[in-house]
């Protein structure tokens, strides 16, 4: 029988919050209608950050409650970056909540204003706290192969991040590759360093698709062992604070990879489709993985043959 893999989809987080175009609330909640709609059971819906530094994200109070009332069964997750965050976050009914900690200085202090010392503490504050609350945790490491402010991150460095994240009960450690600069190569060691201090099934990969080796990189984190993936429809995304951060690696080239490997992945492709359409009719400029266009080729190849005569 097929392997499953679980994507979480992060297209309303991730995906929007470096857009120009700043999508309303409706139009949010339509968007995760469509990727509930192409079999999506798992979001990240949002983020509680401070509406100064990513405007875009400035409506998760009115919005989370929306998700529940409306998609009781999703698993919704939300981004926090600090006590404040997790606060607003509770107040609008979360179940889940990520903290974001990145492997280097510099990224902290750009991402999210501390150094990585206070980052560490902040995020364990957080996820203890969210515990205590009765949440479910995720906790990223970011950079964690290349930071676009030092350079090549240390492996060792991101084994003590994620190590210390375990230790405080983060339910999932997110390995994020946030400028896409990650190889197969180097995510086959780092995932080998890693599964010698987390179990297996509480670690996730976050892949940014800068240089085209998003789903390559997947695959070797399949071949590693990981079952746990981030992904957003048309590839949208990208951190504003990490110059040079594209979008995420798209969800429909995640799930192609996965479904012609002998993975089930749960989700429909020609749905996928409608939400890499109705994103891109919203942000206004063509979207798609690597692989939409072939799929949308066969899309509508499919719709012709049914419209022909018996
Ligand atoms: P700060 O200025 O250092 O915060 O910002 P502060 O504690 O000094 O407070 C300043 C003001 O912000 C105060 O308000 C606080 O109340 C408020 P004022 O008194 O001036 O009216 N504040 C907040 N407001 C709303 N929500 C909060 C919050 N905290 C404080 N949670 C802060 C620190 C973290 C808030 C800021 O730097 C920030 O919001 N950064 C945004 C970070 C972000 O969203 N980055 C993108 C997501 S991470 C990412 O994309 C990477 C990822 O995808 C993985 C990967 O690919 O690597 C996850
Ligand atoms: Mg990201």
């Amino acid at each position: 029988m097929a392997e499953t893999i679980s994507i979480t989809d992060v297209s309303p987080r991730d995906g929007l919050q470096n857009q120009a175009v700043h999508l309303s609330t409706e139009d949010k909640l339509e968007l995760i209608a469509r990727l509930v709609a192409a079999g999506v059971n798992s979001v990240e819906a949002t983020s509680f950050v401070s509406p100064k530094a990513v405007p875009q994200m400035a409506d998760a109070g009115e919005l989370v409650p929306r998700i529940s009332a409306r998609f009781p069964q999703l698993r919704t997750s939300v981004l926090v970056p600090n006590l404040k965050g997790l606060e607003r976050a509770h107040a609008a009914g979360a179940q889940e909540v990520a903290v974001v900690l990145s492997a280097t200085e510099t990224m902290n202090r750009k991402n999210i204003n501390m150094g990585l010392d206070e980052a560490t503490e902040v995020s364990a504050q957080t996820v203890l706290a969210a515990h205590d609350k009765g949440l479910r945790t995720r906790a990223y490491v970011a950079v964690a192969f290349e930071c676009p402010f030092e350079g090549k991150t240390p492996l060792a460095e991101v084994v003590r991040l994620a190590t210390r994240m375990h230790a405080t009960g983060a339910g999932e450690i997110v390995i994020a590759d946030t400028i896409g600069a990650a190889s197969p190569q180097k995510v086959r060691a780092l995932f080998a360093a890693l599964r010698d201090v987390v179990p297996m099934d509480r670690l996730a990969v976050h892949l940014h698709d800068t240089r085209g080796l998003g789903a390559a990189n997947a695959w070797a984190a399949l071949e590693a062992g990981v079952r746990r993936f981030d992904a957003s429809v048309g590839g949208i995304g990208g951190c504003p604070f990490a110059p040079g951060a594209a979008g995420n690696l798209a969800t429909e080239d995640l799930v192609l990879m996965a479904e012609t490997s002998g993975f089930t992945t749960g989700l429909s492709l020609d749905a996928l489709l409608d939400a890499v359409d109705f994103a891109e009719q919203q942000l206004r400029r063509p979207l798609g993985g690597r692989s939409s266009a072939w799929l949308r080729r066969q899309r509508d190849k499919r719709l012709a043959a049914e419209l022909q005569p018996a």
